[in-house]
């Protein structure tokens, strides 16, 4: 049926079922930035999302969907049509591909004398992708009515656009990719097949889009290095559009934002203020904090970030009794055993240091692993210093929530290797994330910072980090095609 003049396609929907004993579905919103950032589209009749079935819930609401989209009541009256992909299809595609390969690349996360080894059970794997983008250009060509626009998101899905314009040359296609953009030397470690294919990929649509211009640059770059293409430049040298075998992609970016509206509404909730409550009752009277809120990814640098603070307290013994560091790191794709390791690392490590440097009264380290929304709500409006430290990161929307929610000023110290460093690094005390020592010194700074600094650095953050919130990054795209 075609129906839909605006199709969004992602990985994740915005929402996600468990399946009850009884059979019964029980419908939540689904997590990370992607998600965030499209939610924007909100319930436009217009518009179609298609995503993927993650678990046995999802295939299962699938499955009673058919052919027709989810249940609005459960979707926020969104339009979602949910793919039944096969499992091992599906579990080949996104926890083989996208999370173990293509993730890594991106983030450099790879240590090379070991890793990566392309081997067939790989080659398996790629081909297991390839049927999965299949499945998501079939379903957009069946929904999109004529010329529609439709917006394909990150690295699960870059085979699309290409696959879609086979299937539907009349239709407008933009990519988006969410993560960072390897470098050219990085990237082609990839098999060159797979890595010429991910490129033809994204260029088979009209417009390619990234967080910052050091992603779109570098994915220009990879064009010209293993493809070849012609690469379009602007007087300032910064890439606008990629020519390849007789077609032009343009280049975009747009640096999503925090949603300040509904940041600034959700986080004076009462289940908020109650965790505000036990939070501060857990760090204890006349003490700092340093919040650092994260999923538990390979590429959030956790551990450096608990190595730092220890370094901290090392250095700085008049910082002992007198800080805590509040710890949320959240349970991420925990399918693949390196995630598992990392997470086990994490615990140990805040273990040490709480056996180390505890005392009777003061728990150094506070770490909590279950998600709580309205949790880290409370955290980002108590926090006297934020930590973001990412190896890598396409924005990280932590950096751009904290200095919306706070509420006498925080600190930010920020990772160089964060997209949002291109709009925050003025008022952030910026770190190369490797680097220990220099955060340790940044965390005594942040700390030391006067009450009248803060506030002032922490308003203008909040000025850059909601200059283009979800609705306009969204609507920006689609006027952009
Ligand atoms: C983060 C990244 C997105 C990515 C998402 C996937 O939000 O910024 O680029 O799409 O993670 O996470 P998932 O939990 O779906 O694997």
């Amino acid at each position: 049926p075609r129906t839909a003049p605006i199709l969004v396609a992602s990985n994740r929907g915005p929402v996600s079922y468990t399946l009850g004993e009884d059979g019964s579905l029980t419908a939540r919103r689904g997590g990370g930035g992607l998600v965030s950032g499209l939610s924007a589209i909100g319930p436009d009749a217009n518009a179609v999302w298609v995503c993927a079935a993650l678990g046995e819930g999802d295939r299962e609401a699938a499955r009673r969907a058919g052919d027709s989209h989810l249940n609005p009541g459960d979707t926020g009256g969104q339009q979602v049509r949910m793919l039944d992909i096969a499992p091992d299809v599906f579990a080949a595609a996104y926890n083989g591909i996208a999370n173990s390969v293509l993730w890594f690349i991106h983030h450099l996360l790879y240590q090379t004398p070991v890793e990566p080894v392309f081997d067939a059970e790989f080659a398996d794997q790629w081909a297991a992708y390839e049927a999965y983008n299949a499945a998501f250009a079939d379903a957009l060509a069946e929904e999109a009515v004529d010329e529609a626009v439709v917006l394909v998101q990150d690295y699960h899905l870059a085979l699309v656009p290409a696959m879609l314009r086979e299937r539907r040359p009349d239709l407008r296609i933009g990519h988006f990719s969410h993560t960072p953009w390897a470098p050219p030397d990085y990237y082609r470690l990839l098999p060159d097949d797979v890595a010429a294919g991910v490129l033809r990929g994204i260029l088979g649509g009209d417009r390619a889009a990234f967080l910052t211009e050091r992603w779109a640059g570098a994915f220009a770059d990879c064009c010209a290095a293993v493809l070849g293409a012609e690469i379009v430049r602007d007087g300032d040298g910064a890439a606008t559009a990629v020519r390849f075998e007789g077609r032009e992609t343009r280049l975009g970016v747009h640096g999503l934002g925090a949603d300040a509206d509904f940041l600034r509404q959700r986080s004076r909730q009462a289940d908020v203020d109650e965790r505000l409550t036990s939070l501060r009752a857990q760090i204890g009277p006349d003490r700092k904090s340093i919040v650092r809120v994260d999923r538990t990814e390979l590429s959030k640098n956790i551990v450096r970030g608990l190595l730092a603070y220890r370094r901290l307290l090392e250095t700085h013994p008049e910082w002992r009794e007198r800080v805590v560091h509040v710890a949320f790191a959240y349970p991420s794709r925990q399918d693949l055993a390196v995630y598992r390791d990392y997470t086990e690392r994490v615990r140990r490590i805040a273990d040490e240091i709480n056996a180390e440097y505890g005392t009777e009264g003061w728990t150094p380290v506070a770490l909590h692993v279950k998600d709580d929304f309205a949790r880290s709500l409370a955290a980002y409006r108590l926090a006297d210093v934020a930590l973001v430290n990412p190896i890598r990161d396409g924005m990280n929307l932590v950096a751009k929530e904290v200095p919306v929610v706070s509420e006498r000023g925080c600190a930010l110290v920020l990772s160089r290797e964060a997209g949002a460093h291109a709009e925050l690094g003025d008022d952030a005390l910026v770190v190369n994330p490797y680097d220990v020592e220099a955060t340790a010194r940044a965390l005594d700074e942040a700390l030391r910072m006067s009450d009248g600094e803060r506030a002032d650095r922490t308003k203008r953050l909040a000025a850059a980090a909601t200059a283009l919130p979800p609705q306009a990054w969204f609507l920006a795209q689609l006027r952009a095609l």
